[in-house]
């Protein structure tokens, strides 16, 4: 039931919510809407072959700083975790089929998750070396931290740039958004802010 991790998720949020940083009232939705008091139903543990691959990897290349915590504690709790793969709503893309099998999805907390939180979804995703999240795009608001490893992002119609250990990144509701690894794998965490029922689906012009 992964407490250490919720706790470090906690400290994490509030953290990121007392910066100067467009994603801040994100994170304090996050404190507010997570029931913090304990899981409240069981969940079988489960991996993904990014997470078997790739998760103390990451750990090497996360920063001093809550995300990296976050990340560490989560792995001293691995034999607890419930990976997940790619989202379903992209399983009928053949374009993106290649990095689907790049990627792993840790659900932090949810509506559905054994860590209740209200119409957001918190997670921490693996993404593998050299893969291309392709540009996608979804109702919801959403959230990441970068917990370590090398990475460029792209918003919108802003140029690639990289992410280092510790950045907040934020996208707007509908936002176009892509996100391509070079040698090392990515790990960081991620959130999804109201209708969390929605899809995500890859844009491709
Ligand atoms: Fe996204």
């Amino acid at each position: 039931m992964y407490p250490k991790t919720i706790a470090a998720l906690k400290t994490m949020c509030e953290w990121a919510a007392a910066q100067d940083h467009e994603s801040s009232s994100s994170y304090a939705k996050i404190v507010d809407r997570v029931d913090w008091s304990g899981p409240v139903k069981e969940e079988e543990p489960q991996t993904m072959p990014m997470a078997d691959q790739y998760f103390g990897t990451c750990i090497g290349l996360c920063g001093d700083n809550p995300l990296g915590d976050l990340a560490r504690a989560a792995y001293s709790e691995r034999d607890q975790l419930r990976w997940f793969g790619m989202y379903a709503s992209y399983n009928d893309d053949k374009r993106a089929a290649a990095f689907n099998e790049k990627y792993a999805i840790l659900r932090l907390t949810g509506p559905e998750g054994c860590w209740f939180s209200d119409d957001l979804t918190t997670a921490i995703t693996i993404q593998g070396p050299h893969a291309w999240y392709p540009p996608h795009a979804h109702k919801q608001s959403e959230v990441y931290g970068v917990m370590g490893g090398e990475a460029q992002w792209k918003r919108g119609a802003e140029p690639w740039l990289d992410r280092p250990s510790g950045d907040l990144v934020y996208h707007s509701s509908g936002i176009r958004h892509e996100i391509q690894t070079a040698d090392e794998p990515l790990i960081s965490f991620a959130c999804w802010i109201d209708s969390v029922d929605l899809p995500s689906i890859y844009v491709w012009d």
